[in-house]
């Protein structure tokens, strides 16, 4: 027997068994598997248009997050004098430090976009009714807990890049009534970004949200279970009883989802090859870049504070968007729409002229707002620079879900969901805004 075989045999004496006794251990190795999923699956879930893997994607990353997190822990130290410094010895002395920084900067902003648009494809699909109403609230919380730690992670290298989006975003909760100023010293550890923001922040970072996160996926995945599986896809003509057949998870199931964090491992390992996670000058306190943005995930409410005054683009639009968010599974709706991509044949079309809308008459507010108004930033006025604009923009979303639903002669499936992509829609365009034509001064620029 050769050494190779005999180290083998020494760490799995099962591979000496005879050949049928093996398959007995594969055996064992399936139903480990089927503890963590179900054994058949109804094989119309598996169509890929129906997830585009998605859910699956989000896993991966949070995945490759945790583990490359982990190993970060080793070189990172949480101090406002040696932070920095401890990334630049990461990235120029430590073996594969920059391509560990790099694969964990990258899956961390990924994860925003994929988990944003398995929300998109979990309201589209009408997955959020009926059963699934809870995984609905469940998955929200999840994008809170990614939202959060991509926040937290932003200040944690402490360049001019980390300190000034971090003090402009956490300049921001001060508008919320009552409780801002004390949340924000909360928050901070002080009045400003120091030693007890960074070890804050890194407690937060790699402690609390990553336990809260492990916590809350398996209850994702069991409401999955729970609610007999996935949306079962369908044309708008299919009766919602058409279940189809069922097959074996494994290898029907098992073998797309390791295609999928295959293909998505190799994306990111060659994104993370390729383009280094950004790294500024050192943090200076006395010097502000111009123009100061937050993250890119939030220039979409930093964009909003150029049109209305703090208390309305700060606290109450987030506020009600976000009761809007919770509420959503659980109004009443007229038809049972799972598994249909937007609804109906209809509602296709309603969708199209939601985008349409709500990309024109944002670029074109935006637009007024900044050359026949004239503020580079909203007054201090709440009335004018916020109340006033606020109806209009309320006046403007409700006169279109009246007409919508009159003129399409909607069900109000339909008409949540036009008015829905109008708002995404927006926020999506007010984002882009803030990320790409705001220049010095936060002037709009081309
Ligand atoms: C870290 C973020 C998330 C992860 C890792 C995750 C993971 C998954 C996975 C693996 C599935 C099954 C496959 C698929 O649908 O692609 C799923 C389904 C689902 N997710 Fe998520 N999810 C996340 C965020 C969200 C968000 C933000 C929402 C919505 C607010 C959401 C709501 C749902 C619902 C309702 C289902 C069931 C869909 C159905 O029955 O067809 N999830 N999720
Ligand atoms: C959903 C989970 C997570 C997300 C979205 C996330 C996101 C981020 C982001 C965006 C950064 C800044 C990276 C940069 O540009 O330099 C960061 C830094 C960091 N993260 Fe995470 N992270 C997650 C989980 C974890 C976990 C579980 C740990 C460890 C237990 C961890 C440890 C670290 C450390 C030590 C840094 C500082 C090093 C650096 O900035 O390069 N992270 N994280």
């Amino acid at each position: 027997m050769n050494i190779i075989k005999r180290i083998r045999l020494s760490i799995f004496p099962g591979s000496n068994k005879p050949a049928d006794r093996q398959k007995g251990n594969r055996k064992y190795f399936r139903s480990l598997l089927l503890h963590f999923r179900p054994r058949v699956v109804s094989e119309r879930t598996l169509k890929f248009s129906l997830t585009w893997g998605l859910g699956g994607m989000a896993a991966v990353l949070v995945f490759l997050l945790f583990g490359t997190g982990l190993m970060l822990k080793f070189a990172y130290e949480p101090f406002p004098d040696r932070a920095y410094d401890s990334i630049l010895h990461l990235q120029n002395s430590i073996p594969f430090g920059q391509l560990i920084r790099n694969i964990h900067h990258w899956s961390g902003n990924g994860l925003i976009i994929i988990a944003f648009l398995h929300f998109l494809r979990v309201f589209f699909t009408g997955a959020f009714t009926g059963p699934r109403q809870f995984n609905w609230i469940i998955g929200l919380a999840l994008f809170a807990g990614v939202i959060l730690s991509n926040f937290t992670g932003y200040l944690l290298p402490w360049d001019q890049l980390a300190f000034w989006a971090i003090t402009i975003s956490s300049s921001m909760l001060e508008y919320i009534p009552g409780v801002g100023a004390r949340l924000q010293e909360l928050v901070l550890g002080g009045h400003d970004l120091g030693p007890s923001t960074i070890s804050n922040f890194y407690a937060i970072h790699t402690a609390i949200l990553p336990v809260l996160l492990l916590l809350i996926l398996p209850f994702h995945f069991w409401r999955i279970r729970k609610a007999n599986g996935l949306v079962i896809p369908r044309s708008p003509e299919e009766d919602s009883d058409t279940r189809g057949e069922k097959v074996d998870t494994i290898p029907n199931l098992i073998t797309r989802e390791v295609t999928v964090a295959l293909v998505l491992f190799a994306v990111v390992l060659i994104i993370s090859m390729l383009v280094d996670a950004p790294f500024a000058a050192k943090a200076n306190p006395g010097l502000s870049p111009n123009p100061t943005k937050a993250p890119w995930y939030f220039m979409g409410i930093q964009e909003m504070l150029m049109h209305f005054h703090p208390v309305f683009s700060l606290f109450i639009i987030p506020l009600l968007l976000t009761i809007g968010l919770l509420v959503t599974p659980y109004l009443n709706y007229q038809a049972d729409t799972a598994g249909i991509w937007f609804c109906s044949t209809k509602g296709r079309q309603m969708a199209i002229i939601a985008v349409v809308t709500a990309i024109a008459s944002t670029v074109s507010g935006v637009l007024i707002d900044e050359f026949m108004i004239g503020s580079a930033q909203a007054g201090p006025n709440i009335i004018s620079s916020g109340l006033v604009p606020f109806t209009i923009v309320l006046a403007g979303c409700i006169g279109f879900y009246v007409f919508m639903k009159k003129k399409f002669n909607a069900t109000n499936n339909e008409a949540v969901q036009t008015l829905f992509i109008l708002l995404c829609t927006a926020f999506v365009v007010l984002t882009v805004v803030g990320i790409w034509f705001r220049g010095t001064g936060m002037r709009l620029m081309f």
